[in-house]
């Protein structure tokens, strides 16, 4: 496995990971925004949240693993032999590791990206608890750098979110040059709608997912302000205007859950 950085110290990432024991970790249950804060400090993915990440997603994203699971699918489906899938924004890998089980059979390439060294750090360790891990490149470093070339699949999975809106249109473009004819893009994303009254009942409801799934009323508000400037969403036609002006010839949102939009773009 080849890892690539710019974060200070992921060198010795390998080193380290080599230590590891290597047991199956308990889901750590989220508890970042639980107790009252003073002060709000803006979001970050540090060892904090990398710990309690996937429970987090869980309990903050509809739909989370039906949209990665089908996302894993989709790549099967469109990977070109020879060339290479993207995975801007990889986290800790759990798209990764849906994607290694989905094309376990057959030769790939894929380049997983993210800035956050914890994150890449974990995704480290759990790809030594896998046989198929060379044909994986982790590179530490941000999405925006990267060069995109000979790609089939490129995912971005909540986190165009968190780029700078400045450097979207850019990224979207650079994807599309770099992208292979019958080559996708799949995005998922928070969103904004157009409607101050659509805005405000996805909203609500994605409120009450919360709360059902156990955050308390203070955490809400005290993550929500943390996110602020930090997760800054698009409307699906600013995704979409996005998108078809890269090149992009088809565009769908194939799965939504009022806030949450996971969306396909093909490049015919
Ligand atoms: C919500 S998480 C993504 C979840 C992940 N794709 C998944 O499906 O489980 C957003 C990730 O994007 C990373 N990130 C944010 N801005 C970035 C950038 N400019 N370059 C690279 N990674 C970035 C964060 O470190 C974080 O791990």
């Amino acid at each position: 496995m080849e890892v690539r950085h710019s974060c200070t110290s992921a060198l010795n990432i390998i080193k380290r990971t080599k230590k590891i024991i290597l047991r199956k970790e308990k889901m750590k249950k989220d508890h970042v925004f639980a107790d009252k804060k003073i002060r709000i400090k803006p979001f970050e993915f540090n060892k904090e949240v990398t710990n309690v990440f996937d429970d987090m997603l869980n309990r903050s994203v509809p739909f989370y693993l039906e949209s990665i699971k089908r996302q894993a699918q989709l790549t099967a489906e469109y990977y070109q032999q020879g060339s290479r899938i993207y995975d801007l924004g990889c986290s800790h890998g759990n798209v990764g590791m849906l994607i290694l089980d989905q094309l376990k059979s057959r030769e790939f390439s894929m380049v997983a990206v993210d800035s956050s060294i914890p994150m890449i750090e974990k995704y480290l360790k759990r790809l030594g608890r896998n046989d198929n891990t060379s044909q994986i490149e982790l590179v530490c470093g941000f999405l925006e750098d990267i060069q995109i070339k000979n790609a089939s699949v490129v995912l971005i999975n909540l986190t165009l979110q968190f780029l700078d809106i400045k450097k979207r249109d850019d990224l979207i473009k650079k994807i599309y040059q770099g992208m292979n004819s019958n080559g996708i893009l799949l995005l998922t994303e928070k969103t904004i709608h157009t409607s101050k009254v659509l805005d405000n009942l996805q909203t609500k409801f994605y409120k009450t997912f919360k709360l059902e799934n156990g955050y308390s009323r203070l955490e809400i508000s005290q993550k929500r302000d943390a996110l602020e400037k930090v997760l800054v969403p698009d409307t699906i036609e600013t995704h979409k205007n996005r998108i078809l002006n890269a090149g992009f010839t088809l565009f769908d949102v194939w799965l939504k859950w009022f806030n949450f939009a996971s969306m396909i773009a093909i490049k015919e």
